[in-house]
């Protein structure tokens, strides 16, 4: 069993568990950091979504009509996928649990708003918790910090994803607070230095981890392949 992941910038990842493969929040095209285009992503099977901004659905049509793959998302993300073309969906909402073939994924609540591209309501914007190939994997998506994080941690993390741009999400510091309740074993900041509104110091987010929690930071260039072991 294996478990690894390219970070494309952002909060954009493109996972491989045993083969198979599943990208989040895919941001490919507008996304400065990625070095990877819609054109240039390999076949995937899953694509999840954690909420309706464009910085996280934007190529997600794309991607699902490239591809072929399933997207897994709210009833509000499906249904405006479903207006742009995409034909495989998979909806749900907090608590509940998509359960592919090589990963399961349980939608997590989030702090944040969520619109459509067309302006529409996006629902409630949410993490997942993912497991596959052994391994579980939470991506909070966007959030602020919030105390039930400690629930989430109590699933045992091998990684988190945890946005530390600020402004729009949680920053910095509140991203120490929540690797101390979530305590995985690795972290990962994304959701920082795409623009220049959500620039951070992640040498400095690196010494804080180190400083004030048990995980071990870990700091990808955009393209960045990390093995979970
Ligand atoms: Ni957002
Ligand atoms: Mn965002």
């Amino acid at each position: 069993m294996s478990v690894s992941f390219i970070w494309l910038g952002h909060s954009t990842f493109l996972f491989d568990i045993d083969g198979r493969r599943a990208i989040i929040d895919p941001f490919l095209n507008d996304n400065p950091l990625s070095p990877m285009k819609v054109d240039d992503l390999p076949s995937v099977d899953v694509v999840l979504i954690t909420h309706g901004h464009g910085d996280h659905i934007g190529d997600a049509p794309a991607v699902c009509k490239k591809t072929g793959a399933v997207a897994v998302g709210t009833p509000e993300i499906t249904r405006w996928l479903k207006s742009q073309g995409v034909e495989k969906t998979f909806e749900g909402n907090v608590g509940g649990t998509y359960r592919g073939e090589f990963l399961h994924a349980k939608w997590t609540q989030a702090f944040h708003t969520s619109s459509l591209p067309d302006g529409s309501y996006g629902g409630q914007a949410m993490g997942f918790v993912i497991r596959g190939g052994g391994k579980t994997l939470y991506h909070a998506g966007d959030t602020g910090l919030f105390g039930d994080m400690a629930l989430i941690g109590e699933e045992g993390l091998d990684v988190a994803f945890l946005p530390i741009g600020d402004k729009y999400t949680m920053g910095v510091e509140d991203s120490i607070r929540a690797i101390q309740l979530l305590k995985p074993r690795y972290v990962l900041p994304i959701h920082y230095n795409t623009f220049s509104a959500i620039s951070a110091d992640v040498s400095h987010w690196a010494e804080l981890v180190h400083r004030n929690t048990q995980a071990q930071p870990i700091v990808l260039d955009p393209g960045g392949t990390f093995l979970v072991e």
